[in-house]
């Protein structure tokens, strides 16, 4: 392994190449600043040619004074290299397509043109004071003599380094030492550029940097085309955890990074997505979160707050009394044996009936028990909605806030979106409370099912979950929304008046 592995992130190229994901040149912007911030070295911050908006993305990037190499994609044609001259980047990330495959039904033209083509758009960007990374697309199923020409004569006419790209993620991890092995023998700096199509991306290319390779491209969260790119929070956290090699990634900022992404693309993450999903480090089990309790390390491999993220401990059926005494004592509340007895029994029948408890039902539960009810800050008066296919879907809400009445609108997407956007301009006057998540499931069959809402909610560092279940799926959106804001609202006054 190289001794420093340097990162390209191509979040805002290939990962904005991800189905259903456009950028525009503001959140382009607040992506670039994020990643200079975490430390990647380059910045593949799009694809000049691609479009005005494209184009203006990428000069708000370059026009920062970012730490890092800012780089435009770039076909090996003329007319993309002056787009990327004209946004005023460092370098390019000059591809040409090597495999007979791509040369014959894509390109329609012969490995000796495409050989051509390469010198001279390489020659023509380092003419221009443009570093070039050059990129051979579709290289593991291209031939390797070919492949290596393409290289050698590229770096002969100036190339900087040299990429090879996994296109449809054909490798093993085997198979990614071999061809990485070959390739850095030609004495300039190895990429690795893998697609994750059989979920290898990130395997392949830790293979390929022990191989010989010493720049990785990765976007965050492995988002990208198809089944993604190799995830830059997983290969960051396994050479620092696992290899020990040294990298400029500022690891405590991937959580808040991926997290940005995210919202800012729209591709929410699997619970169980390593590193930077919900669940990496959740400890459901009563075994497993009492484990935790006593020495983290015998179920975490590293620690959450190594990567910015925090522990949670989940209540379902698993849950044991260790962990329920930890979470009630969490709440401010102070229950004696008997009672959290009987609060741990009503935890596993919600858990027989397969759900799993959110703060907000815990905290219900416990003042039951207690026997006192918390006063709500803001309560329903009424909510009316309009949708229908030829309208936008509008929804009134009347909120009790503080004994007031407040009255407000708002449209959606949908009815659930509208009424949740008129609640929130109602009490924005209060809370700036983020909704960060909302589940929906059908508990029953039929149209007449009982609908159990799940949402997650933040307001400022504190985030919360909510449930409600009812056969309505708007009320039970509603009312999970404001069991969340009721009970976030509570812990703000405590917390001022502590
Ligand atoms: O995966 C790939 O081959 C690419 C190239 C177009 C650089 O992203
Ligand atoms: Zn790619």
């Amino acid at each position: 392994m190289s001794v420093q592995v340097r990162f390209l992130d191509t979040t805002l190229r290939d990962g904005e190449q991800t189905p259903g994901v456009s950028l525009t040149p503001d959140e382009k912007l607040r992506i670039a600043l994020k990643l200079d911030n975490l430390g990647v070295d380059i910045i593949e911050a799009g694809s000049a040619i691609t479009s005005k908006g494209e184009r203006e993305g990428i000069k708000k990037i370059t026009s920062e004074g970012l730490s890092a190499e800012i780089c435009s994609f770039a076909r090996a044609v003329k007319v993309d290299i002056d787009a990327a001259l004209e946004c005023d980047v460092d370098s390019v990330h000059l591809v040409v397509p090597t495999s007979d495959l791509h040369l014959k039904h894509k390109l329609r033209k012969t490995r000796e043109e495409v050989l051509q083509q390469s010198i001279e758009s390489t020659q023509y960007a380092v003419d221009h004071g443009l570093i070039v990374e050059l990129s051979a697309e579709d290289s593991t199923r291209s031939d390797m003599d070919y492949l290596s020409q393409i290289f050698e004569e590229g770096i002969g006419v100036g190339a900087k380094r040299i990429c090879a790209c996994d296109t449809v993620g054909m490798l093993t991890p085997e198979k990614s030492h071999d061809f990485y092995s070959q390739l850095s023998k030609l004495g300039a700096p190895l990429s690795v550029h893998c697609h994750n199509d059989f979920g290898l991306a990130v395997a392949n290319s830790l293979s390929a940097l022990r191989a010989g390779a010493s720049e990785v491209h990765a976007t965050i969260n492995g988002i990208g085309e198809r089944a993604g790119n190799a995830s830059l929070e997983e290969v960051a956290v396994a050479l620092h955890s696992l290899y020990g090699t040294k990298t400029d990634i500022n690891i405590q900022q991937l959580y808040e990074t991926s997290k940005m992404v995210a919202r800012l693309t729209g591709v929410y993450l699997q619970p169980n997505k390593a590193i930077v999903g919900e669940n990496a480090f959740a400890h459901e089990s009563g075994i497993h979160a009492d484990g935790v309790i006593k020495k983290a390390e015998t179920y975490e491999p590293i620690t959450p707050e190594l990567v910015g993220h925090q522990r949670r401990f989940v209540m379902g059926k698993h849950i044991g009394t260790k962990l329920l005494q930890k979470r009630v004592d969490e709440l401010g509340l102070k229950v004696n044996q008997g009672q959290l007895m009987q609060i741990f029994e009503r935890v596993k029948s919600l858990g027989d009936m397969g759900k799993c408890v959110t703060d907000v039902d815990l905290q219900a539960i416990t003042e039951d028990v207690l026997g006192f009810v918390q006063e709500k800050m803001v309560d329903l008066e009424e909510v009316t909605i309009v949708s229908g296919n030829k309208v936008i879907p509008t929804a009134s809400v009347k909120l009790k806030i503080d004994d007031k009445d407040i009255l407000e609108a708002g449209v959606g997407l949908g009815p659930v979106d509208a009424a949740i956007v008129a609640i929130k301009k109602s009490i924005a006057d209060f809370a700036d409370i983020e909704l960060e998540e909302y589940h929906v499931d059908a508990i029953t069959g039929g149209t007449d099912a009982l609908i159990d809402v799940i949402v997650k909610l933040r307001y400022e560092d504190r985030v919360i979950s909510a449930r409600s279940t009812q056969p309505d799926i708007i009320m039970a959106s509603v009312e999970a929304y404001l069991s969340g804001v009721n009970r976030l609202l509570a812990d703000k006054k405590e917390d001022i008046k502590s």
